[in-house]
């Protein structure tokens, strides 16, 4: 089947790659020239683990191939993906230009039957109006169907994602359509969900929105768990052995972040609301994700004061989660910024994600690292941020000698508190009871009493 993908972002890429890894000939647009001439170049313009061998291979078997000509991609193929970025408009809804626009230069350069199938995530309506841009715009009197075949893949293991998914879904109304894109799919031997198209496009949404709301639920029972003297590690994992439950997306964290959830999650409240319809739940997860955040910081200011300009932290982990280059949204950066701005001086390293922090956050009161211990020199803290691997396997003796305090913030419950503890750290993380969250109470009882002590004698 010969298949154009366009936009080479982190979805169009993978799945470009992958196509022609199962024996399609495949052409991937993008209208980034420096992009396109990267990935010609044998470059990834993206971190993705295993993706670099399967782009290079497939171009070489001659199977895989680029243009920056979506005219080209699209007379030489009969299956058309979109997979341009649909990012968050001011309104909180997806903001579907750069879709638009794809779709009526696909009109205008078909030349026979095609399968225009939209792979971004957008809200209801959109494959029934991409269908009448096409119809609207067609070049000559082609015959085309419109078909909806959202991803789920997670960055850093979407190429894994991709080969073997849970499942595919297809929406469409046209039977052609849909047995040419199972065709695509079911040599995997997966599920396919074949269904019409405003449910396809609406089992992404409420796929996204629930396992946001997953992590949120933990989130808030890590609140619950830390006032209470629980461990909410140990209580996701009694969950999590639930079947009903699973242990997925039961990690305590900062909140989530990335390219997906926060703008999927408003885009489903927005459509709701168009809906005329309050959705409740959802509302609460995007604010209760935002406060997150602010609830690891607080004990940071607890500790300290309102005032860090005397202080220099180390920071592990830029990315919005591991495994991957990508910073957008990323909660990580966002901590960074704020206790940039309370006046901390910060050295920060991240596996991948350098280069795109400093493209964001750049130099002003930050030190770049060569790696993760070089972060703790002069440093009066350490904050891990980010939930990559071998953040998890730091060598704490080195930390604490390092250190100009043995002070920890773990924003993503990595380390061991008990280990930590004993090693004479004070530890913060999500969720726990730590030795630090003790500290901090007892300076807090500390202030009330000198704040009423000094009420009392005026
Ligand atoms: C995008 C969407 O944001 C997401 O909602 C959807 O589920 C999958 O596609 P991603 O692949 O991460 O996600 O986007 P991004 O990395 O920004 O890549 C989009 C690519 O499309 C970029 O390379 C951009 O240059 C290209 N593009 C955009 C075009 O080729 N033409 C356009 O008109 C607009
Ligand atoms: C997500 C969906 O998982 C994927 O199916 C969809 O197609 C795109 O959006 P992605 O954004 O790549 O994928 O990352 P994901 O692994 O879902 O993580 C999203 C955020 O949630 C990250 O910030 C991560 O750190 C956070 N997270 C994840 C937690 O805080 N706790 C968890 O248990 C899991």
């Amino acid at each position: 089947m010969k298949i154009c993908v366009v936009g080479t972002g982190y979805v169009g890429l993978v799945g470009a790659a992958i196509f022609s890894d199962w024996g399609n000939p495949v052409i991937g647009v993008d209208k980034d020239e420096n992009k396109i001439g990267r990935i010609k170049a044998g470059e990834m313009p993206i971190y993705e683990p295993g993706l670099s061998e399967i782009v290079l291979k497939n171009i070489k078997e001659g199977s895989l191939s680029f243009t920056t000509s979506l005219a080209e991609g699209v007379k030489e193929s009969e299956v058309v993906f979109i997979c341009v970025g649909t990012p968050q408009s001011e309104s909180g809804a997806a903001d579907l230009s750069a879709v638009w626009s794809v779709a009526k230069e696909i009109a205008q350069n078909m030349n026979g039957y095609k399968v225009i199938v939209i792979k971004s995530t957008v809200p209801v309506g959109t494959n029934e109006r991409v269908k009448k841009i096409i119809q609207e715009n067609l070049s000559g009197n082609c015959d085309f169907d419109v078909a909806s075949n959202p991803e789920f893949l997670r960055e850093g293991c979407s190429v894994e994602d991709m080969r073997n998914p849970d499942r595919n879904v297809i929406g469409s109304d046209s039977p052609k359509a849909l047995s040419i894109l199972r065709s695509l799919y079911e040599h995997l031997g997966k599920p396919i969900v074949e269904c019409d198209l405003r449910s396809a496009e609406m089992i992404k949404y409420a796929s996204n929105a629930f396992l946001a709301t997953k992590i949120t639920f933990v989130n808030e029972m890590a609140q619950v768990c830390e006032r209470a003297g629980a461990d909410i590690s140990v209580v996701s994992k009694g969950m999590g052995l639930d079947r009903r439950i699973g242990h997925y997306f039961l990690n305590a964290g900062i909140g989530y972040g990335g390219s997906c959830f926060p703008k999927d999650v408003a885009a489903l409240y927005k459509t709701s609301s168009d809906q005329d319809y309050d959705f409740n739940l959802v509302r609460g997860v995007m604010n209760v994700n935002k406060s997150q955040k602010e609830y690891f910081l607080q004990k940071v200011f607890r500790y300290y004061g309102k005032n860090l300009s005397n202080k220099r932290f180390a920071v592990l982990g830029l990315a919005f989660k591991n495994d991957t280059d990508d910073i957008r949204e990323s909660v990580a950066i966002e901590i960074v910024k704020y206790l940039r701005g309370a006046g901390a001086l910060l050295s920060v390293y991240d596996p991948q994600a350098m280069y795109n922090s400093k493209q964001i956050l750049g130099d002003n009161g930050i030190k770049y690292c060569l790696d993760k211990y070089e972060t703790l020199e002069g440093s009066d803290a350490l904050f891990i941020l980010t939930e990559w691997k071998e953040f998890a396997s730091l060598d704490l003796e080195k930390v604490k000698l390092t250190l100009r305090e043995p002070v920890i913030f773990d924003g993503r419950n990595l380390l061991d508190w008990r280990k930590v503890e004993s090693l004479g750290f004070t530890y913060f993380a999500v969720g726990k009871r730590t030795n630090g969250v003790e500290k901090i109470e007892r300076k807090d009882v500390y202030s009330t009493a000198i704040l009423k002590n000094e009420n009392n004698h005026h």
